[in-house]
């Protein structure tokens, strides 16, 4: 893996979050990364803007270029990724720079709370839910002032006349620059909006679920139900006062049918989006009641949870995901199944749901011995594996 971000002939060591798990090809920054922190350095914005009592937001960093970089104007990090503040915390440290020099919000901090005056400089990577930039762009208006310069970064290909929509609409006029190694820089002038409704969190109803789901921004299929997951509801085991995960739990939807369908039943729900695990907490309060039978963790896959406790748990659900960021990879998903084996108790299973053409399979029998294939439809198929009695 590339590890040596150099600009302007400085350079930093960076790596993607968990560096262990991490396909070679894959690197910690990106063009628009590059051309941002270029464009800032240039017209020495910072030094000219900035004291040490002027807020710097970053919004989005994906894996700590920015935030290290511009560690010492102390910026204020937003993210919902945990996988983003834990990469920037580790690429500050393997930096030797101070991790107390950045102050973490997920992206449902109240900006107001966190900074104590406007936003001087806002710099925005855009990321890959429009929804979760629309949710940004109106958290932002409440710390912005016509003082504020806000500037945003992505591939071209991101850079689509959506995304400038969004900021003339909830910002104010909004221009970009030319293209730069396949990046480029959207520029935009707050021109005093204030939005009175956000339209998140969303309302989803579907006849397969006797509860509607509420969704923050970010959260995995937000306007519908997902096909795998449709799947894998039809496929539940029975959990009568067993104590199950469910593994990228997204708004919550399996674990909390889990609740409603199995007196007695414990769900730990694991995600590592900010928002899901907040969409969760809230669908199992709406749905059940109260969330006495239920843990939330905001967590890399098991991470968190295995730090405290192993060989616990008599089931693990996983639908699992195919993206870290912007990131097509199958990494992830194959942690989520050896961290499960870990959090299983010996006899407990693991159930999950796959597409028909990636290679769970191949990867479950290596780890657990074989499989039993539930149910299958054209696309996906519905796994279930047991760790071995001892
Ligand atoms: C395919 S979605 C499934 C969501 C939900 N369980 C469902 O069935 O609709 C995968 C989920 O995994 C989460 N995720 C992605 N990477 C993760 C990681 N490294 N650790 C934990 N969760 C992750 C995503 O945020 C997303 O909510």
């Amino acid at each position: 893996m590339n590890t040596h971000f150099t600009v302007f002939e400085r350079s930093l060591h960076l790596e993607r979050y968990p560096a262990k798990h991490q396909h070679v090809s894959l690197q910690a920054w990106d063009a628009a990364d590059e051309y941002i922190i270029e464009h800032v350095e240039n017209c020495s914005l910072l030094e000219s803007t900035l004291n040490k009592d002027t807020p710097f937001l970053i919004i989005n960093d994906d894996f700590g270029a920015l935030s290290c970089w511009f560690s010492d104007k102390k910026p204020v990090l937003v993210s919902d990724s945990w996988i983003s503040h834990k990469s920037v915390m580790t690429n500050l440290m393997i930096n030797g720079m101070d991790p107390e020099s950045i102050e973490f919000c997920d992206a449902l901090t109240n900006l107001n709370e966190v900074i104590p005056s406007k936003a001087k400089v806002v710099l925005i990577k855009i990321p890959r839910s429009l929804a979760l930039l629309e949710h940004q762009l109106i958290a932002l208006q409440s710390v912005l002032d016509e003082g504020s310069t806000i500037i945003a970064a992505g591939k071209v290909k991101v850079v689509q006349n959506s995304v400038l929509k969004l900021f003339e609409k909830y910002i104010g006029t909004t221009t970009t620059s030319l293209a730069k190694k396949k990046a480029r820089l959207i520029f935009s002038k707050y021109a005093g909006i204030k939005t009175k409704k956000s339209p998140y969190p969303t309302i989803v109803s579907d006849p397969l679920i006797p509860f509607s789901l509420s969704n923050h921004a970010n959260v995995f299929c937000r306007e519908h139900l997902d096909i795998g997951a449709r799947i894998l509801l039809k496929n539940l085991p029975s959990a009568l006062n067993k104590s199950v995960i469910d593994l990228g739990c997204g708004n919550g939807v399996i674990g909390v049918s889990i609740l409603d369908q199995n007196e007695g039943a414990h769900v730990t729900f694991v995600d590592e989006s900010f928002m899901a695990v907040e969409s969760a907490r809230q669908n199992v309060i709406n749905h059940i009641g109260s969330d006495e039978r239920a843990t939330f963790i905001v967590s890399n896959c098991l991470e968190e949870l295995l730090k405290e406790e192993s060989s616990n748990y008599d089931i693990v659900l996983c639908n699992p995901p195919f993206h870290q960021q912007n990131t097509i990879t199958d990494h992830v998903a194959y942690q989520m199944f050896t961290d499960a084996k870990k959090a299983l108790k010996h006899g407990g299973e693991l159930r999950i749901v796959g597409n028909r053409h990636l290679d769970y399979p191949i990867k479950i029998k290596k780890l657990f011995g074989g499989y039993e294939v539930i149910d299958s439809n054209k696309k996906f198929s519905i796994l279930s594996t047991y760790k071995a009695r001892q």
